[in-house]
């Protein structure tokens, strides 16, 4: 058996990487990121591996979310606020009306390499390099744009780091306060159904909150009601960067890729014997792989056995993405594969990547309804399985964007022109979120009757 290192999958194959033309430059930045300071610590990634054991044996459920692809253009304060509240709000509505404790992820601080459905672009006779996200080229259909340059790494870190900085500000600094609930909904000129049902439910949890200061029970002496614990996570695409992160902990002299709490390999890198695969099987944070429609029964069981050989609960989340209407195809012999094995991991459902449509005025988008659709069908197989359907992956902004359509404050393919600021995949605004927040805890309540 060869030995793991943090760049032992140089001698894999490996899919969806730019080519740097100046190779020197590459050398020096890697050197550079390499004396970086980690963004996270490995304790924190144990921390969210005991929670997502929680989740593997059904006492609760994992939120993750937050934008397809993070860019250099909407780094803004109020983005990152918005996302935290609006992944705040998601939650509480899931505890109070669902009755489980939730584990909050963001795909944030550091989300910004893309998988791509083509190596090259072609507008107008022209071709040039697909953007892969900012971390590594730039949107713009330039030449200059499009070519790969590794100083977009630095700009990245110093992006994340920020935004790590600002979300732990806000995890421990009062925003996230229980007290907060009703500032964590968005006031937009117009009110879905959504937004105004959780607003009752707000009412209902400041009630039951002066109910329990009279009790005793206060912010000030109970961190749980002023504080919470919020993780982040991305893609493990660009593994240059990702191996650049990877420390060994001097605690327990495991290695940690402290780039994030928790990494997923997409569905396109998600081959047993690439590079992805061996790069993740080393590092000890809590992981994930996504599984589009393509994955087999056996597929599944190599990968779980490669990437969380000691069967731990925690360590690997499979995130299942087959899309509306091919979910009672793809997962129940998923599931039966993986009861069979008796493996530990936590199903969570992307139904975002299965429903991506074009619209007839030419926009990318998702039908609201196909991604309600796909998270129901995903609850009910797990039921007649037997199995705990135990989070959920989005796409989502804290922002009233228009990129996705349908939801209780309908958007037509003719509004999607007004607000589509994504930079990769369409997301859902906070008001489409929040009436998914309201279906799975729905749902959660039922499971417990
Ligand atoms: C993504 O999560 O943005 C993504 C590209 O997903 P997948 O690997 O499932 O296609
Ligand atoms: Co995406």
């Amino acid at each position: 058996m060869s030995i793991w290192t943090p760049s032992s999958w140089h001698s894999k194959p490996i899919l969806q990487q730019p080519t740097y033309p100046d190779q020197d430059e590459l050398k020096k930045v890697l050197a550079e990121l390499k004396n970086y300071p980690p963004l996270v610590f490995a304790g924190e990634a144990r921390s969210l591996k005991a929670q997502l054991a929680d989740v593997v044996n059904g006492k609760a459920f994992l939120l993750q979310g937050g934008d397809c692809a993070e860019s250099f253009s909407e780094f803004h304060a109020d983005n990152i606020r918005d996302t935290f509240k609006a992944l705040l709000q998601m939650a509480v509505v899931m505890t109070y009306a669902g009755g489980v404790p939730v584990v909050k992820v963001g795909r944030i601080a550091g989300q910004f390499a893309k998988p791509r459905s083509s190596d090259t672009e072609t507008i107008n006779g022209v071709t040039l390099d697909s953007y892969r996200g900012d971390i590594i080229n730039g949107i713009e259909f330039t030449k200059e744009a499009r070519t790969p340059d590794p100083k977009r790494m630095i700009r990245a870190y110093n992006q994340a780091s920020a935004t790590q900085n600002l979300l732990r500000a806000f995890a421990s600094g009062g925003l996230a306060d229980l007290h907060q609930v009703h500032q964590w909904n968005q006031e937009f000129a117009h009110q879905g159904e959504a937004t105004k049902k959780y607003e009752k439910l707000a009412d209902e949890i400041s009630t039951s909150l002066k109910f329990m200061e009279a009790c005793g029970i206060k912010a000030s002496t109970h961190r749980t009601l002023r504080e919470t614990d919020f993780y982040t996570s991305h893609e493990a695409l660009l593994l240059h960067y990702e191996e650049a992160f990877t420390r060994k902990d001097s605690i327990t002299g495991d290695w940690y890729d402290t780039s994030a709490h928790m990494l997923w390999i997409g569905d396109r890198t998600r081959q047993l014997d690439g590079a992805h695969v061996e790069f993740l099987k080393g590092v000890k944070n809590p992981i994930g792989v996504k599984a589009g429609p393509t994955m087999k029964p056996e597929e599944l069981i190599e990968l779980c056995n490669a990437l969380n050989p000691e069967n731990e609960a925690g360590r690997l989340n499979v995130i299942v993405r087959m899309g509306a209407g091919k979910v009672g195809d793809g997962l129940p012999k998923l599931i039966q594969a993986v009861q069979k094995e008796g493996l530990n991991i936590v199903w969570s459902c992307d139904p975002m990547h299965g429903n991506t449509i074009k619209s007839s005025n030419n926009y990318k988008t998702r039908p609201v309804d196909s991604i309600l659709t796909e998270m129901k069908e995903f609850f009910q197989i797990h039921k007649a399985e037997g199995s705990y359907a135990g989070g959920v992956h989005l796409e989502m902004t804290g922002k009233d964007v228009t990129e996705c359509i349908g939801g209780s404050f309908t958007i037509t393919e003719e509004d999607l022109s007004s607000r589509y600021h994504t930079h990769c995949d369409p997301r859902l605004n906070a008001d489409q979120s929040l009436e998914l927040a309201f279906l799975i805890a729905d749902t959660l309540k039922e499971a417990q009757k």
